[in-house]
């Protein structure tokens, strides 16, 4: 099975691409390398890498050798959805539309990661609707109409997949976990937006990535949903409790203003059965990854994402 994968130099491409690796899997990555994607964070993986846009024709002579293409190319920091949304429709949208084209001439299985966030704020299950709340969302939910659209339409063999809330090694460091990790690091406080009581459900990535590899071998390839929820349902202050008491350290915590439209709950369930790593232990294995990766972070924290408050502002 030849697969590509979109993003595949990003925080779960880059853990998919290990597992895949795992399985005796070389793929292909195709990744424009935004500021959220590193050839760093592929480092002792085997697979061809190829630099290109997916919004962009050219990544057609790629896919159109492959069985299958997973995508994990976006946009994907809320807070820069809000500050500035259109680079979330080009990517997020019109670069999935760019890829069903390509399905619908070339035939390739095409897995779509989407996100839990589509659904806003109610507990959902695989058919519940969307009803996204941020750019990020509602350009994540636009296109997994647009997957529907295409395998109703053209018979595109597609499946869409929500993963919640992901935390592990390699995320870029204006995501809360990381960001609450390294700003304690240096001594900083972490800001928290509005009264820090929103539901986030956290999922070990190694544990997205092995479902989702997994779901290649089950998948029906109709359009289905998977969920991927990580069943461990927190707010975002009871997080940083946890994890001031896996570093040892306090955790300076700064309340600041919300983030505009900010959902106060994610909750999915899901059709799927599978394990994932208990909090206490990914957030410990993640600790560890940065305590020991300060090459890898170090040059990233002058980002106005990181270094901010309110960095949507
Ligand atoms: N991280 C999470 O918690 C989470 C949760 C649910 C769903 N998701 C979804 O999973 C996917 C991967 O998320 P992530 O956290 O690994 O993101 P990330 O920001 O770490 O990585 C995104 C990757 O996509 C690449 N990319 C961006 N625009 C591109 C373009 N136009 N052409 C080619 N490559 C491009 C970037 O260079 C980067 O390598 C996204 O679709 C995201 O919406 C993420």
């Amino acid at each position: 099975m030849k697969i590509a994968v979109l993003g595949g130099a990003g925080f779960i491409g880059s853990a998919f691409v290990r597992e895949l690796n795992k399985r005796g899997i070389k793929p292909v990555v195709v990744d424009l390398l935004t500021y959220a994607g590193r050839v760093e964070n592929l480092k002792g993986t085997d697979h061809e890498f190829i630099k290109a846009d997916v919004r962009d024709q050219s990544i057609y002579e790629v896919l159109k050798e492959v069985d299958v293409v997973v995508n994990f190319a976006a946009e994907t920091h809320v807070d820069r959805s809000i500050y500035k949304p259109q680079d979330f429709v080009t990517t997020n949208v019109l670069g999935v539309i760019n890829v069903l084209e390509a399905s619908r001439l070339f035939g390739f299985k095409y897995v779509h990661i989407s996100t839990d966030e589509v659904y806003g704020e109610e507990c959902a299950d695989e058919n519940s609707p969307l009803n996204p709340s941020s750019p990020y969302s509602a350009a994540k939910a636009s296109a997994d109409l647009f997957v529907k659209a295409y395998v109703r339409t053209y018979n595109v063999k597609a499946i869409i997949v929500r993963p919640s809330n992901n935390y592990g090694p390699r995320q870029f460091p204006e995501k809360f976990i990381p960001k609450a990790i390294i700003r304690t690091l240096l001594g900083l406080h972490v800001p928290v937006y509005g009264d820090g009581k929103q539901e986030r459900d956290w999922i070990f990535v190694e544990d997205t990535a092995r479902i989702i590899a997994d779901l290649l071998e089950r998948a029906e390839w109709k359009g289905e949903v998977y969920n991927i929820p990580g069943k461990q349902r927190v707010t975002n202050l009871d997080l940083l409790k946890l994890l001031g008491e896996v570093m040892g350290k306090e955790i300076k915590i700064k309340f600041v203003s919300d983030r505009p439209g900010h959902d106060r709950r994610y909750c999915m369930n899901t059709s799927l059965s599978y394990e994932t790593t208990p909090l206490k232990e990914g957030l410990r294995r993640t600790y560890e990854w940065y305590v020991s990766n300060e090459w890898w972070w170090r040059p990233l924290i002058d980002d106005k994402f990181f270094k901010e408050d309110e960095p949507w502002k």
